[in-house]
């Protein structure tokens, strides 16, 4: 049976006005909630302490073990106003079962997944006037995240840790989301190696990527694309989303698990894209063939995946010494097609026929 986490309301919420304000323009990551659900683990204890209550910071010994070894994973999930006001969640299942495996590589304790997703929805209800009317793809993103407390300076994995989940509403992760992304191919930076941490959702990853995205940036592009870390030229993902082609006969191509995240979105539109007739791969692509099939025409399209940028039209590339333009430089036919199914799906303007929404409220 899940644990409970029983609610303490904060005494100085948010006023409804200014909340209005923030909801009416939220960005991404700018603003947050009231509340925050927490528990704990000890080694002698195991999880205890589950609750929610005022969104308020940590207090964290100089030496606490994530400060200086990153024993730290997150996950990244949204609830979804509907029309008649219910909120739900998309397939928060894939995102706890996801949390336990990124745990188990970070020597992390596991936390049950009834207990990340009973943390996840106690938070939504104590903060659901924060879940958006959706106008322009508003949402209201979750962030789950576990991270080593214990003060110690060993190398070992740490006996005290905090599970938390905080929540802030969210509009598009991309400005150019719509007109599409160009993406950065660097040759100076992987991301994952055969048995890092790749697959794993932990801050490191994401630290070893902010040089890579600085690198984009100075390059006049929105984000990085890696390569294996192996020189073989495949591509890998961009960070912080997945990365998937549509070739002209009808193909989606997209990097095989291993070393990337396995991106829920990216599970859902393989599924999503097989019902609309594309025949799916999982395989590896070079660079080289996705240079020569945008040249040639057989690439029609890219776009990336993830819970944040949900489906975002890639237009144009650029590496070393090259850059090139997918199709005619605007989003695809296919590639709207396929974000217009996955957000129906996700603000229930469509059915559900695979039973990926769990009801909140
Ligand atoms: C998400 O899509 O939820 C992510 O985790 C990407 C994020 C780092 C903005």
């Amino acid at each position: 049976m899940a644990s409970d986490y029983p609610l303490t309301p904060t005494t100085s919420p948010t006023p409804a006005a200014e909340r209005e304000r923030i909801l009416a323009a939220p960005g991404f990551g700018r603003y947050f909630t009231d509340h925050m659900s927490t528990a704990t683990w000890s080694a002698d204890l195991g999880w205890h302490g589950h609750r929610v209550g005022p969104l308020e910071p940590f207090s964290l010994h100089p030496s606490a073990a994530v400060l200086h070894y990153a024993q730290e994973i997150f996950e990244g999930l949204k609830a979804y106003r509907h029309a008649d006001g219910s909120v739900w969640l998309f397939r928060p299942e894939q995102n706890a079962a996801r949390f336990a495996r990124s745990a188990r590589r970070m020597a992390l304790p596991r936390l049950p997944e009834e207990d990340f997703l009973a943390g996840v929805e106690a938070l939504v209800r104590a903060d659901e006037p924060w879940v958006p009317v959706p106008g322009n793809e508003e949402s209201l993103y979750l962030r789950p995240f576990m991270f080593a407390s214990e003060a110690f300076l060993g190398v070992r994995p740490a006996t005290q840790i905090v599970f938390s989940v905080i929540a802030s509403p969210a509009g598009p992760y991309f400005t150019s989301g719509l007109t599409g992304v160009t993406l950065w191919v660097t040759s100076t930076y992987s991301r994952a190696a055969r048995g890092g941490t790749g697959a794993a959702k932990c801050g490191g990853n994401y630290a070893g990527g902010l040089a890579a995205q600085l690198e984009a940036e100075e390059h006049g592009c929105d984000q990085v694309l890696y390569l294996d870390s192996a020189g073989e030229g495949n591509l890998e993902e961009s960070g912080t989303m997945n990365l998937c082609l549509i070739t002209a006969d009808g193909r989606l191509i997209t990097p095989p698990l291993g070393t990337i995240l396995e991106g829920v979105t990216r599970d859902t539109l393989l599924t999503l894209a097989a019902e609309a007739g594309l025949t799916c791969q999982e395989r590896p692509i070079t660079i080289e063939e996705l240079r020569e099939g945008a040249a040639d025409g057989t690439v029609t399209e890219v776009f990336a995946a993830g819970t944040a940028a949900v489906v975002t039209p890639v237009v144009g590339f650029k590496g070393d010494g090259y850059a090139f333009t997918v199709g005619d430089g605007e989003p695809g036919r296919r590639t709207a097609a396929l974000r217009t199914r996955v957000l129906d799906i996700q603000y229930g303007r469509a059915e559900d026929p695979h039973g990926w929404l769990r009801r909140v409220l």
